[in-house]
């Protein structure tokens, strides 16, 4: 089959129905802007089905997301959306490049969740911008943002909880929105491992705690068993909630 595109993680391809969109999870794992490549096996499927599982679990909450179903291993049936071209990253504990950026301790709980708005464009290295740099940008409108601002911290509000239900600290995540053809903004893209700081709360050191993408960045081992384990604990939370 044509692909319409292929981006770092997945592949997207046309269907018969032009609203309709089939993304094909790879193996393929790239950090620092595509500076390191390497594959993490079976993670294709995983990250699929634990995609699939939080965009059901949300769309329960009322949160309107890209997803349909899940027609086989590693994919993913979406409604085709326009993506906007922002990466909103909501923080809970300070990591990565926040840390980096402003010197706060890693791990440091924070008072109150942080989204961010970075530039999704590689070329430019995904920089941090401010609202009126996306205004100007035109990346999104001001109505826009305020709507991307309440999802992202009601899409926190619901995972935080359903994380910590699976032992399980959202350190900080990143999220993509694209406009459907009334222009209402959907939850796209992938929640999982990749895209997620997930620390293990039975874990007090702090690299085996690790159960998401820094196992890879931070060649840490024992990646595919990470990612296994938190599909294993999101599938059986679900499970009990029957859903
Ligand atoms: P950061 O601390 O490197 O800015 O990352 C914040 C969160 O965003 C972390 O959970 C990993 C995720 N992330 C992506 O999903 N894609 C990216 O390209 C980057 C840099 C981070
Ligand atoms: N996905 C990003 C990349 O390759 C970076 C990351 O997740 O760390 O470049």
């Amino acid at each position: 089959m044509e692909k319409l595109y292929e981006g770092k993680a997945k592949i997207i391809y046309p269907t018969d129905d032009p609203q309709i969109l089939l993304a094909e999870f790879k193996d393929d794992a790239t950090a620092f802007n595509a500076q390191k490549r390497g594959t993490i096996a079976q993670k294709g499927i995983m990250n699929a089905r634990i995609s699939a599982a939080l965009f059901q679990l949300l769309e329960q909450q009322g949160i309107a997301t890209h997803y349909i179903d899940q027609p086989g291993d590693g994919q993913m049936r979406v409604k085709a959306v326009q993506i906007v071209p922002l990466e909103i990253i909501v923080r809970n504990v300070a990591a990565g490049s926040l840390c980096r950026q402003t010197g706060l301790e890693k791990g440091t709980v924070l008072p109150f969740p942080l989204v961010e708005f970075y530039y999704k464009n590689d070329e430019l290295g995904d920089p941090l911008l401010t609202r009126d740099r996306v205004l100007i940008l035109n990346l999104a409108s001001l109505n826009q943002l305020e709507q991307l601002q309440t999802k992202a911290l009601g899409i926190n509000t619901q995972l935080k909880t359903f994380f910590a239900d699976c032992g399980i600290t959202l350190v900080d995540f990143k999220l993509e929105f694209g406009l459907d053809q009334e222009q209402n903004l959907l939850l796209a893209d992938e929640i999982s491992p990749d895209t997620c700081r997930l620390w293990d709360q039975q874990e007090t050191d702090p690299n085996a705690r690790v159960m998401d993408k820094d196992r890879f960045r931070e060649d840490l081992g024992n990646v595919e068993t990470a990612y296994q384990q938190v599909q294993t604990r999101i599938l059986s939370q679900l499970e009990t909630l029957s859903l």
